[in-house]
């Protein structure tokens, strides 16, 4: 049994990080740091809320199936004959073998490697050869019936899958509705996913949540957001993206609603508008525990990142543009303004060229300073901050 959070965090700390904005402080080092800490995530936190794991076109046709870890627990994602996406334990009913060892295309069958062991995909099992001595296996003393793939709940949102292991979370649309809303002015479905590159850091997860204000703009991402006056508006000394906060989603949102781009992206169909009175412009969103998603005129972009260790994390980057304009040729110069802006010209994980590899560079760092017990105290700007300590509270509602 793990500690629990006061016992790992101190009661001080979790006490300050319950103040109002001004006077809170964050959550300490060993939150980022402590595998102590990462297991109570692993043992609370991320089997009792819907995480994301990656995109419906990860498994595009019925027969395709690929492993994925979640927080260190083995995923298989698959897509039934029906074209219904399910999840799977990756673990062998056998004697607990990886099941899916690389991804799969146009399979009937997941089958253990080890002693053939084969399920279909709806995870009932089919096949045990051998196993009492004849080729079918049919007349051994288990029972086929119990012996399926354990099931892991899965909900599918547009193009984002999600899962929820312990099966107790709110239905996925009750607990994404700010974002059902937030988005409400989107065909989303009328994009297509155009490039998925998946990117490391080393540093804890929870810097993506860390990260979700505009403060740190001009100065970790030059060149791209340039002036503070366009982050900033200079009278009111108010941020020109307002920040909302609901139990499971955070985000940025403009002040008209407008989601434009500082350069002309001219050809480029913009992502369809639904018809009526929207309150919200699409935005940037950051939804509880780990998938950001950042809807555009003509492009959407998704981050969803998984834990690996306290120190460690794999960032799935997603980019989605309108209909054909997605994948097709003609496009691609039109594109590339965008994904220049986002994974850089240089497209290089450690090109810090763009948005993504400039804000892992500060996440590293982050990392690395926690080592230090000076880290223990952080603070707040109550003008720029407040997703980031509704956050660190929602992970000690999370974890007490
Ligand atoms: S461990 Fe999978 S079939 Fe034996
Ligand atoms: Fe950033």
């Amino acid at each position: 049994m793990t500690r629990s959070a006061v016992d790992i965090l101190g009661q001080d700390a979790i006490d300050r990080i319950r103040l109002p904005i001004e006077q809170a402080g964050g959550l300490p080092r060993q939150a980022y740091t402590s595998q102590e800490f990462f297991e109570l995530e692993q043992e609370r936190l991320f089997p009792r809320v819907w995480m994301g794991i990656g995109f419906t076109s990860d498994v595009p046709e019925p027969g395709d199936a690929i492993p994925i870890a979640v927080a260190g627990v083995p995923i298989i994602l698959c897509r039934d004959k029906d074209g219904e996406i399910r999840a799977f334990h990756n673990v062998c009913r056998h004697r607990a073998a990886t099941v899916l060892e690389k991804p799969a295309k146009g399979t009937n069958v997941l089958r253990c490697p080890y002693h053939a062991w084969a399920w279909d995909l709806k995870g009932k099992l089919r096949a045990m050869p051998y196993f009492d001595g004849t080729p079918d296996g049919k007349g051994c003393h288990l029972d086929f019936e119990k012996n399926g793939l354990v099931p892991v709940r899965v909900g599918v949102w547009h193009h984002w899958v999600f899962i929820n292991f312990d099966g107790n979370a709110p239905p996925l649309n009750e607990y994404l509705a700010p974002m059902n809303e937030l988005t409400a002015s989107f065909d989303l479905d009328a994009t297509r996913l155009n490039r998925r590159v998946d990117w490391e850091y080393n540093g804890n997860w929870k810097f993506q949540n860390d990260n979700w204000e505009t403060y740190h703009h001009v100065w970790v991402h030059e060149g791209i957001f340039e002036k503070m006056s366009d982050d900033l508006d200079m009278e009111t000394r108010q941020p020109r993206m307002a920040t909302l906060q609901w139990e499971n989603v955070v985000t940025l949102q403009s002040p008209k609603g407008s989601n434009r781009l500082p350069f002309d992206v001219a050809g480029l169909p913009p992502v369809p508008r639904m018809l009526g009175e929207h309150k919200y412009g699409g935005g940037t969103s950051l939804v509880f525990p780990n998938v950001t998603i950042t809807a555009l005129d003509n492009h959407l972009a998704s981050v969803i990142t998984l834990p690996v260790a306290p120190g460690k994390t794999k960032a799935i980057l997603g980019f989605f543009f309108t209909g054909d304009a997605a994948i097709s040729e003609e496009m691609e110069d039109h594109r590339g303004p965008i994904l220049d802006r986002w994974l850089g010209p240089s497209r290089d994980r450690y090109g810090n060229d763009g948005i993504r590899s400039q804000d892992f560079r500060i996440w590293e760092g982050q990392q690395i300073a926690r080592q230090s017990k000076v880290a223990d105290d952080v603070k707040f700007s109550p003008v720029w901050e407040k997703n980031i300590h509704h956050f660190h509270n929602r992970m000690i509602d999370a974890l007490i």
